[in-house]
C-alpha cells in the first residue's frame, strides 16, 4: 500500500520565500513541497498550510485518521497552543516537527515549544533540508513501527 505523510504548516509560512529570507531562506513552500515529494519515492506527500489554529487541530486530527506519519512546522503556534500539542498527543503515527530556523538560538519566546514533547523528533536550524531529512526519517519511523 502507498504510504501518504501529511505535511502541515502554520502561520505565515505561506510567505517563505519573502518572508525574513535571510531567517528563513528564499525557497518558497510550493518549491519546498516539490522537494519534499521528490525524496519521498512511492509515499504520498499530503501539504497542506493554514494560518488558523482551529483549522491546523483540524488537520492533525485528519492526518490521524488518514496519514503514515505527519510532518508539522506549526510555525509561531509552536510556542503557544497548547490545542495543537493536546492533537498532536492524540496520534499514534510518527510525528516529525520541523523548523527552518534554530528557535533556540532566537528570542527567548521561541524556546518555549509546546509541540515537542509530543514529537517522534525534531529538526531545527537546517532551513528546507529540514523538510527533506524529515521525509526520510518519516519512511524510516514508518518502516521501523512496521506499519
Ligand atoms: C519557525 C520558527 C518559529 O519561531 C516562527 O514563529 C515561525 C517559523 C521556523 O520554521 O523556524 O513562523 O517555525
Amino acid at each position: 500500500m502507498t504510504k501518504l505523510i501529511y505535511a502541515l504548516s502554520g502561520p505565515n509560512l505561506n510567505l517563505l520565500g519573502k518572508r525574513e529570507p535571510q531567517i528563513y531562506g528564499s525557497d518558497s513552500l510550493e518549491s519546498i513541497h516539490e522537494r519534499m515529494r521528490a525524496c519521498a519515492g512511492d509515499a504520498r506527500v499530503e501539504a497542506r498550510q493554514s494560518n488558523h489554529e482551529g483549522t491546523l487541530v483540524d488537520l492533525v486530527q485528519e492526518a490521524g485518521d488518514k496519514a503514515d506519519a505527519l510532518i508539522i512546522n506549526a510555525g509561531a503556534y509552536t510556542h503557544t497552543s497548547i490545542a495543537i500539542h493536546d492533537a498532536l498527543r492524540t496520534l499514534s503515527i510518527p510525528v516529525i516537527e520541523v523548523h527552518l530556523s534554530n528557535p533556540l538560538a532566537r528570542e527567548s519566546f521561541r524556546h518555549v515549544n509546546y509541540l515537542s514533547p509530543v514529537a517522534s523528533a525534531t529538526i531545527s536550524g537546517l532551513g528546507a533540508l529540514g523538510y527533506e531529512l524529515a521525509v526520510k526519517a518519516a519512511l524510516h519511523l514508518i518502516e521501523r513501527n512496521g506499519n
